[in-house]
């Protein structure tokens, strides 16, 4: 759905998908997060997908 549809389909969806792959990859390898305060996450709906209803505030530490 975000590239599109078509005879106008994204011409890059593959590329961006593969490059998405590898940033999340390297960003999971190399960092954790974990919530700053115990909260429950509360869901919401953002127009065609889901996220939280507020923000949420995160500590992000380097892997070792
Ligand atoms: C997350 C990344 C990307 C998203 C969400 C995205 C999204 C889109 C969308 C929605 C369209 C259709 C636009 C329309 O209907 O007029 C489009 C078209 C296009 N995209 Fe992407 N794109 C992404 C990455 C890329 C990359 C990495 C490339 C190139 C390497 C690329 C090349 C193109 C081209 C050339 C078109 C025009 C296709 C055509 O009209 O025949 N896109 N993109």
């Amino acid at each position: 759905m975000p590239f599109g549809g078509g005879h106008r389909h994204c011409f890059g969806a593959a590329f961006a998908g593969y490059e998405m792959t590898i940033v999340l990859g390297t960003l999971l390898k190399r960092y954790e997060s974990e919530l700053q305060e115990s909260q429950e996450v509360v869901p919401k709906r953002r127009s065609v997908t889901m996220g939280p209803s507020s923000d949420i505030p995160v500590v992000v530490r380097t892997r070792y």
